[in-house]
């Protein structure tokens, strides 16, 4: 059976444009500073971000390890949103090699507000762990593919600041915010201490993201990345990949938003109980998820039970409008 796989973005595979420019890459061993490609494409996403310098890494998590890292001291704590990878996904690598304790905020809602943050960070005290990072997730993954509005994000790095901490952004899906919004990405992140970004989340590429902050952070951050043993070699090939995406799968992350919004005003019309889409994911409210995860499987829809009663289905790269007709046919089949 030919399956829609709405699983998440990242199972997209390079298109063959994209296979023939990997395959052309101009490489060297980057561990020795030595690929031309990785040096282009951490140059070109560091401007394109505004910030000083990046590094290239194998995943997402790494990017976000590494920039608790290189922002905390072992000990500290790590303000962030209770659905926030790092707490919710990343196998408590933060805890595990970077010795922080992460303290969860923002119990309703997808977006982190500046007050909570505030009355999270306590005074200077023996008992406490000092709160030195803040870490907010743009778009918001379990918060329904959210978009920040642009002021909240100011508002919170803002108070941050203010009371001393540094700021991460965790744009995994950066590049959905920028196109959703119609707000470039140097102006979504500006004020952030650091940005991690991924290629592989939609943008098509088959591995890597990227960690951009500035010089000195970079610098401590290339010593874990290959601490952490994830320097990698011949990555021209990956990063040919990547500086692919930036050139030919951003714009087009839209026709993905408005086959989210299609899907989702399909199941909304149905009856379903159906999430604001905002980017390129659509929430279900459902009575059963595992169960209905099940039996999408069995029409040829694949999908993702989000908690007992929740359903993600994610629209990327690889799903077309036929295959947004299909998962809407096979809910009516089931339900
Ligand atoms: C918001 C967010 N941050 C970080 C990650 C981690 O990325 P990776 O799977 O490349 O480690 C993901 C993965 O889906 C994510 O959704």
């Amino acid at each position: 059976m030919n399956v829609v796989d709405l699983r998440s973005d990242t199972v997209t595979r390079p298109t063959a444009a994209m296979r023939a420019v990997m395959a052309g890459a101009e490489v060297g061993d980057d561990v020795l500073g030595d690929d031309p490609t990785v040096q282009r494409l951490e140059a070109t996403i560091a401007e394109r971000l505004g910030l000083e310098a990046a590094l290239f890494v194998p995943s997402g998590t790494m990017a976000n390890l590494l920039a608790i890292a290189v922002s905390t001291r072992r000990g500290d704590e790590v303000l962030l949103h209770i659905d926030a990878h790092p707490f919710q996904h990343e196998a408590g690598g933060a805890g595990m090699f970077a010795g922080v304790q992460l303290h969860p905020l923002g119990h309703g809602g997808p977006f982190l507000d500046p007050t909570e943050v505030l009355s999270a960070v306590r005074p200077p005290n023996d008992h406490y762990a000092p709160a030195t990072l803040l870490c907010v997730e743009d778009t918001v993954n379990k918060g329904g593919g959210a978009v920040y509005p642009l002021d909240r994000l100011r508002d919170l790095h803002r108070a941050a600041h203010g009371a001393g901490l540094a700021t991460h952004l965790d744009g995994a899906r950066l590049f959905h915010a920028v196109v959703a919004s119609a707000t470039p990405a140097d102006v979504r992140v500006r004020g952030f201490d650091s940005v991690a970004t991924c290629f592989s989340k939609g943008l098509g590429a088959p591995v890597g993201s990227a960690l951009v902050s500035d010089r000195e952070r970079i610098a401590l951050a290339r010593r874990y990345r290959k601490a952490l043993g994830g320097g990698m070699r011949q990555s021209g090939v990956l990063a040919a990949a990547a500086l692919y995406a930036l050139d030919h799968h951003v714009d087009r992350l839209a026709e993905d938003h408005a086959r989210a919004r299609a899907l989702g005003d399909g199941l909304a019309t149905m009856g379903f109980d159906v999430e604001p889409v905002a980017t390129n994911m659509v929430y279900v409210g459902v009575d059963d998820g595992p169960a209905w995860q099940q039996a999408l499987s069995e029409h040829g829809v694949a999908c993702f039970a989000h908690g007992p009663r929740r359903l993600r289905l994610v629209v990327h790269l690889d799903v077309d409008d036929a295959g947004i007709r299909r998962a809407i046919e096979a809910f009516g089949r089931i339900g």
